[in-house]
């Protein structure tokens, strides 16, 4: 992970946010690959889930809602971690992370009673920790305090005053705005059930022990869909999920399959409002972990916000005259954890001469940040090389390099993942016609220039 977090610096994917001032403890900055990259994968998400589809739409609602969403969804009063300090030097954990820790380098470690994750009653939690089975960290003591639950949601205040009535949450899922919303968009949009609406964006969780990189952090992107269906065909909706989210990251994203695995979470493990659900994991470098979760949500969130707001949100449907309560079914995706995934992914070291090794970023041609690098052989010949950035740049991003050697050029793209690179020379240029090289297997092909566009579009850039 340490070579990645390096790399993605050096190149441009992903900075320390606030660097010049120290930082701010687990909180980065895009940089001008990294954000095209998450762009590119979120574009890929719309096209295929939104663009492609005649029962999806998008929705860009606000990250301040009202409070009484949070009340009425479930979170002000039970999204929580349990929390557990150090009595000696006073660093924070999550007790169920520590003990999954624990049963990962021990397989015979044993786990405490009524062992749900997250979810474990803080007694069982409290009784095994004064046990003794578990050394801090930071400092190895296992002087612990109580267990305790803690609250992810953040918050700031609204308006002048900063009192009570002008808290305001920072969302912790994108979620709830498609829920509030499902009245609204059902009526303007004239879709039938069932039918899905997609959005994205930033979501908080005042996460007690973010790590990793960019896995887990306080301030994070998703990309959610939420699906309303008939009652009683919300299992069959769910399976279908299921594939199409296997499509997404092994075809649509290209991912090794080996890096993927899909694990349905058992039921004491299950959110307060999800009947069942899977988690689909990536192979980072420090292990599996979860990209996305597709869970069945049942009627519960529709339900609550009737209950709280007193507004009508069931469904008349046209087809038999029925009226219902939909069911939703989510297929809910990290966007910046699948952005990781997808560095991880396209990471290859190619052994070197003179024990060097050479960074190749293998994205699929889809995925990659900068399609088509266009190089003049020398410096002299700028002037056919800028006429070519500029037919191409119209439907690719494009870089353009002019430094150093060409071989050094080749380089430089292929550490940054360019699928492909066009070196320009009078010569053929003149005939026009250029080479083009794959970055994945070094061979280069002659192009008519006319012929370009088509030629990178049927390539997938
Ligand atoms: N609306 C459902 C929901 O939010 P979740 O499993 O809590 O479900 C969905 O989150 C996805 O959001 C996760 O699979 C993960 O990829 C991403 N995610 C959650 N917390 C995150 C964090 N602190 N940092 C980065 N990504 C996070």
């Amino acid at each position: 992970m340490s070579t990645l977090v390096t790399f993605a610096k050096t190149r441009g994917f992903v900075y320390q946010g606030s660097e010049i001032y120290g930082g701010l403890a687990n909180s980065w900055d895009y940089g001008p690959l990294g954000a095209t990259l998450k762009e590119n994968i979120k574009n890929l998400w719309i096209k295929n889930f939104v663009q492609k589809r005649k029962d999806m739409v998008l929705l860009d609602a606000a990250i301040m809602m009202n409070p009484n969403v949070w009340v009425a969804s479930g979170h002000v009063g039970s999204f929580s971690d349990p929390l557990m300090e150090c009595k000696d030097c006073h660093t924070r954990h999550r007790a169920d992370k520590l003990i999954e820790e624990a049963l990962e380098k021990d397989a015979n470690f044993t786990l405490p009673a009524n062992w749900a994750g997250d979810k474990t009653p803080l007694e069982d939690l409290n009784t095994y920790i004064a046990g003794g089975p578990i050394a801090c960290p930071n400092c190895k003591s296992k002087n612990w305090g109580e267990v305790k639950r803690f609250n992810l949601m953040l918050s700031t205040s609204q308006g002048t005053t900063e009192d009570a009535t002008a808290l305001v949450y920072l969302r912790p899922e994108t979620a709830q705005g498609i829920f509030v919303n499902f009245p609204n968009i059902a009526r303007s949009s004239r879709k039938k059930i069932p039918f899905g609406v997609a959005q994205c964006g930033k979501a908080f969780r005042n996460e007690i022990t973010p790590k990793n990189f960019i896995f887990r952090t306080r301030e994070f992107e998703q990309i959610e869909i939420e699906y309303f269906c008939k009652p009683g065909t919300d299992a069959e909706t769910f399976e279908s999920w299921l594939q199409e989210e296997d499509r997404f990251f092994t075809e649509v994203l290209g991912f090794k399959k080996e890096n993927v695995r899909f694990v349905e979470i058992p039921k004491e493990g299950l959110p307060h409002y999800s009947k069942r659900a899977w988690d689909f994991e990536y192979l980072f470098p420090f292990g599996w972990g979860e990209i996305s979760t597709l869970a069945n949500r049942t009627d519960y969130d529709l339900k609550a916000h009737m209950e709280h707001s007193k507004q009508d949100l069931s469904y008349f449907d046209p087809f038999d005259n029925t009226k219902y309560i939909p069911y939703v079914v989510e297929p809910s995706i990290g966007l910046s954890r699948l952005t990781l995934a997808a560095m991880c992914d396209a990471y290859d070291e190619v052994p070197g001469e003179e024990w060097t090794s050479k960074i190749v970023m293998r994205f699929a041609p889809q995925v990659a940040p900068i399609k088509v690098g266009v190089f003049p052989l020398i410096k002299k010949f700028a002037e056919p090389a800028n006429e070519l950035y500029s037919l191409l740049s119209e439907h690719f991003v494009c870089e353009y390099d002019e430094a150093g050697t060409i071989g050094k050029r080749y380089q430089r793209a292929d550490e940054i993942g360019i699928p492909y690179s066009i070196c320009v020379e009078p010569e053929n240029y003149n005939l026009g016609q250029v080479t083009v090289r794959d970055r994945d297997s070094g061979e280069q092909e002659m192009v008519q220039i006319s012929e370009l566009v088509e030629y990178f579009r049927t390539k997938g850039c």
